[in-house]
């Protein structure tokens, strides 16, 4: 990790709404990507990230900004999702929300797995994954976090030594999920994440955003924690030096 987990404040930037909060976001996005039409991104599923894919779209077709060049790597995705949920696949609300309305081109658009792939929990090697990332780094990581404070996949208890693995989800994700399922038995009970190591050794700029009050103790815990704390895996975030946290005023913790 870094050398002797030197810890930094993060930026807090919190806004009136979801609406200005995603259009700062997706205005950084778009600045990035004009000064470097290659950039890599990072980037987060679920409906918090909704609001900045709506804004680079909309960049997109007022020809503000062009993804043909850019490189994507998304944090995490299902696995064996039942296939009369193929539209749950995070590769499918990517294409969705975003890769099928700019130019990018898919080839250059990154998963850990595909969510179809059967779970096989002997299968212990992801390390392609983060080695594609040690490769490109990511110039821009968007994060959301889960109301147990998890990132990426990476749920209470993960290590900071971390790399992109198969991650069983907890009780608490399920439920958060099952809101996409027509039942709690229907979401896939395993996921491949990008690890907390993975994510912190290789973005240079992270910005984590949260919207509405479920994320607020989240939010708390990386305020209050003046070290990486294991039961709030977001509090990771406080070991890296360039993180901004953007939210909505239901979710501030200040
Ligand atoms: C999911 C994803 C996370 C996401 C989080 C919050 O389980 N794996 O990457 O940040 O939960 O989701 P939402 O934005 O829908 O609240």
């Amino acid at each position: 990790m870094n050398n002797e987990n030197k810890i930094y404040k993060p930026n807090f930037k919190c806004f009136e709404s979801y609406q200005q909060a995603s259009d700062f976001v997706g205005k950084i996005i778009v600045d990035l990507v004009n000064q470097k039409p290659n950039a890599v991104l990072g980037l987060a599923t679920g409906d918090t990230p909704l609001g900045v894919y709506s804004f680079l779209v909309k960049a997109y077709e007022k020809k503000e900004v062009s993804f043909k060049n850019v490189k994507t790597f998304n944090l995490d995705e299902y696995v064996e999702l039942k296939s009369i949920y193929k539209d749950q696949s995070y590769a499918f609300f990517m294409s969705h929300n975003l890769f099928s309305k700019v130019d990018i081109n898919l080839k250059n658009t990154f998963f850990p797995n595909k969510s179809e792939d059967k779970l096989d929990l002997n299968k212990k090697d992801y390390s392609e994954y983060d080695k594609e990332i040690e490769k490109t780094k990511l110039d821009f990581q968007i994060l959301g976090i889960g109301q147990n404070g998890h990132i990426g996949f990476n749920e209470p208890g993960t290590s900071l030594e971390s790399k992109t693995r198969l991650v069983p989800l907890t009780d608490s994700t399920i439920k958060a999920n099952s809101r996409f399922f027509a039942s709690e038995n229907d979401v896939p009970k395993y996921a491949v994440t990008m690890g907390i190591q993975t994510i912190l050794a290789n973005s240079k700029q992270i910005v984590l955003l949260a919207f509405g009050k479920n994320k607020k103790e989240a939010l708390k815990a990386l305020v209050n924690n003046k070290s990486f704390n294991k039961d709030w895996p977001c509090t990771a975030l406080l070991l890296h030096p360039n993180v901004t946290i953007v939210c909505d005023k239901e979710a501030n913790p200040l």
